[in-house]
């Protein structure tokens, strides 16, 4: 059995249905998230495994045992929220202290396991300091040593860096992951930022409309998505219905190129802007319409005909000019969607 388990989890709101009936396996020190777009249910999904909202229907269990009817105090479970939620009266250490004088663990041991989690999280210097005398990043980190000290099997994250600064969010972000390599619990992160999403976790969980629409590695769901649907919400793509004859097909502007599964007729491909390179060319099919340089890569938008798509080639190469006539150069098997991309 899995580390946590989860079956038919669901709940609703009068006539809100926030979370279809879901199941979810997640191993032993897993790192997954939940990504989807505001309001489709991954905030509900956390706070019905933490026990502060009830659940329509469904059965959750952690280490085999059943948690779903216990209060949150006794599900060994520990969430960090995207506004800290730190008590504004206590001190940085009053924080860390609550939660294990509430469960009355012994003093020598509270003082170990504050030492540890103000090592990890770099709080040394603020144990004195109240909530408000600290930055965001500071707050998070002490919501995040706070999570910890109470050891749990089960770490949530409901957006826990989206009120930060880009840079600051990843910094922070390369700081849990590691912390979540040394501690090694397992955890449930959310958040609607694809780019977190594909660099943190083991697994992700795309959610759309209060349903699971599929679960892969970020590699799996960014190279090979089964639907439209994560395609899109997972980086850039153009879509682009072509004609399949075996491992071959025919692109709307005449281009033959392999593709990623056998099909014959119509099908729907997912092209990543570094499927294609570009080439000068006086006979190519398509023509730059812009270019944006971001440093590593260029990324070309290209028009063929009626259709747009993108390429994205080193960015040492030299900018392309607007106007350019181009050949497009595919660089791997273009992926195929499945049922036609619905
Ligand atoms: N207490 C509530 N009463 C009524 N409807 C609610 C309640 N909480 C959530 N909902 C509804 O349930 C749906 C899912 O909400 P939820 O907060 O889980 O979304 P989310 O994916 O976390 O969104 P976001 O990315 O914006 O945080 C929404 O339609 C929301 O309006
Ligand atoms: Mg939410």
């Amino acid at each position: 059995m899995a580390h946590l388990e989860v079956q038919g989890l669901s709940k609703s709101f009068d006539k809100t249905v926030a979370l279809h009936p879901t199941d979810l396996s997640v191993e032993q020190g897993e790192f997954i998230t939940l990504l989807g777009p505001s309001g489709c249910g991954k905030s509900t999904f956390l706070r019905m495994l933490m026990g502060i909202t009830l659940p329509t229907s469904g059965e959750i269990r952690l280490s085999g045992r059943r948690v779903d009817r216990d209060p949150p105090e006794r599900r060994n479970i520990s969430m960090v929220f995207q506004s800290y939620a730190l008590f504004p009266h206590l001190t940085v250490l009053g924080n860390l202290k609550f939660g294990l004088r509430m469960k009355r663990v012994a003093r020598n041991e509270q003082q170990q396991r504050i030492d540890h989690a103000v090592r990890i999280c770099n709080l040394g210097a603020y144990l004195d300091r109240s909530p408000k005398e600290l930055s965001g990043g500071q707050q998070q980190r002490v919501a995040l040593a706070r999570a910890i000290v109470m050891q749990p099997e089960l770490l949530l994250f409901d957006e826990p860096l989206s009120n930060l600064d880009a840079k600051l969010r990843e910094t922070l972000r390369e700081e849990l992951l590691d912390l979540h390599q040394r501690v090694g619990t397992t955890s449930l992160y959310v958040t609607h930022d694809q780019d977190e999403a594909m660099a943190m976790s083991d697994r992700i969980v795309v959610v759309n409309d209060g349903r699971v629409v599929e679960i892969g590695t970020p590699t799996e769901l960014y190279r090979a998505p089964k639907t439209l649907f994560t395609a899109r919400f997972l980086g850039n793509t153009s879509i682009i219905r072509g004609l399949s004859s075996g491992c071959e097909v025919r692109l709307p502007w005449g281009q033959v190129v392999k593709s990623d599964r056998s099909a014959e007729g119509e099908v729907d491909l997912s092209i990543r802007p570094e499927d294609f390179s570009v080439r000068p060319s006086e006979q190519g099919p398509a023509l730059v319409t812009g270019a944006q340089f971001l440093g590593a890569s260029i990324r070309y938008r290209l028009s063929a005909g009626e259709h747009q798509v993108m390429a994205s080639v080193p960015g040492r190469d030299s900018v392309l000019p607007a106007g350019t006539r181009v050949e497009l150069v595919p660089l791997a098997p273009l992926h195929v969607l499945e049922n036609g991309g619905a």
